[in-house]
């Protein structure tokens, strides 16, 4: 599907945005092998998290979505961490790889063979990544090239691990620690860099044995999990969509409620703030453990500047809208250290300067940087997702700030997070 998208003159109004992408996938799976039912409020939309929903349901642990009070709630009916039973078909994570990384993590510690796999982008992202520690672990793991997905796991009784993950991905942080819910013994996760924390938070909110210190988390194996009524908070990482574009349109003002404000993600609103961005939090509480607020985004003069090191790992999934942003801050921006985006959803380095470039916008990439330049004026074009939601979104904005409407081609991976994105749009593009 094509999406057409005017220029704007202004972002307006008030609005929302679907539950976390990266809590919904934990809440589903923790849920699911925690004793008793879990209710879970604000459920991400996206394909993603349904695609963890369905390989929790094929290994036993049925759900359903209800209405109450208007509002959809999900029910996840667990089975106690020991039971789970085998799936009698291949596990599908769609285009997920928090699915397939943090699902096997509980697969190597089950007393049976599983098989996983995914679409044609998942099938080609690494996997050695969690195959290494989970064999520590006692696992084993067959794979394609001994790293690629279709994966095939054969469950084991596993052993604790002090482990330092060699990149900096809570995905594997939390592979390992779902394994550790299972080890005999203490799992130790050290993290050079540190990583969104939410499986911690969720492991310890069910009732896990688990001690969280700054970038060392201890979990000890064997504890029962209850389940319990959790809310998902609205995802910053969609929101980021829309946050940029109230900065870049002039005129704007955008009220976001209930966002997730974990400060394991909100490296983006410091990074804006110290660029000039006119943000505030307002009504900030916590709700299972997780920080959740409303954003008041206003349009503003953006300096730009170098996005590196660790603040790149912390805003990995907001670097494409960012790069939107550049071509029109007053210096422009640079983000090193970022050979992670290479291995995204597609090689997003490559996937941004394609689209950049179509826009008629001057941008230098090397194996692991990305620079664009400030000052730059966005030309209609037609645009491509390549299958990335995140780069559907970004480009999308990034023709909110084009001389004439642009399109963009196979616009519906949106929906692989954010399926009302466009509707959204529409609602509030003035
Ligand atoms: C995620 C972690 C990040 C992020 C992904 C979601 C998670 O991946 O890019 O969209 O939910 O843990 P890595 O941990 O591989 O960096």
């Amino acid at each position: 599907m094509t999406e057409r998208v005017a220029p704007a003159r202004a972002i307006y109004g008030v609005i929302s945005v679907p539950g976390d992408k990266s809590i919904s996938h934990r809440y589903a799976m923790l849920a699911s092998v925690a004793e008793g039912d879990s209710k879970i409020y604000n459920f991400s939309s996206g394909a993603d998290c349904h695609s963890t929903l369905e390989c929790m349901r094929a290994l036993g642990a049925a759900y359903e979505f209800d209405q109450e009070d208007g509002r959809r709630v999900l029910t996840i009916h667990g089975k106690g961490t020991r039971g789970l039973q085998p799936s009698a078909t291949t596990l599908d994570a769609g285009n997920s790889g928090s699915t397939i990384r943090m699902l096997s993590g509980i697969l190597a510690a089950q007393p049976f063979t599983t098989e996983i796999t995914g679409d044609g982008s998942l099938q080609q992202r690494p996997m050695r990544r969690i195959i290494a520690p989970l064999t520590e672990m006692g696992a084993h793991i067959e794979a394609t090239n001994s790293e690629f997905p279709p994966l095939r796991i054969h469950g084991a009784p596993l052993r604790a691990i002090d482990y330092t993950p060699p990149v900096a991905s809570a995905q594997v942080k939390s592979c390992i620690l779902l394994a550790g819910l299972y080890a005999e013994g203490e799992t130790t996760v050290r993290e050079p860099i540190a990583t969104r924390d939410h499986t911690e938070i969720a492991l310890r909110e069910l009732g896990a044995n688990i001690r969280i210190e700054p970038r060392t988390v201890r979990l000890r194996g064997g504890a029962h999990l209850s389940g319990k009524t959790l809310v998902v908070p609205g995802d910053l990482s969609s929101v980021a969509f829309f946050l940029i574009a109230a900065l870049i349109v002039p005129d704007s003002d955008l009220i976001v409620t209930n966002v997730g404000l974990n400060p394991t993600r909100t490296a983006l609103l410091d990074v804006l703030k110290s660029m000039g961005a006119n943000i505030k939090l307002l009504h900030v509480e916590q709700l299972n453990g997780e920080l959740i607020g409303n954003l008041q985004i206003k349009s503003s003069r953006i300096r730009g500047g170098t996005i590196e090191g660790a603040t790149t790992a912390a805003l990995i999934d907001e670097i494409p809208v960012l790069t939107v942003l550049g071509a029109v801050s007053e210096e422009g921006i640079v983000v090193r250290d970022a050979a992670e985006l290479r291995v995204k959803e597609t090689d997003r380095i490559e996937t941004i300067a394609q689209n950049l470039r179509r826009m008629r916008i001057t941008v230098r990439t090397t194996k692991d940087s990305i620079e664009v330049p400030g000052r730059q004026q966005y030309h209609a074009a037609e645009t491509h997702s390549c299958g990335d939601h995140r780069i559907a979104m970004a480009f999308s904005i990034a023709a909110l700030a084009a001389d004439d409407a642009c399109l963009i081609g196979e616009a519906e991976a949106a929906s692989v997070s954010f399926p009302e994105f466009y509707e959204t749009l529409r609602r509030i593009a003035k």
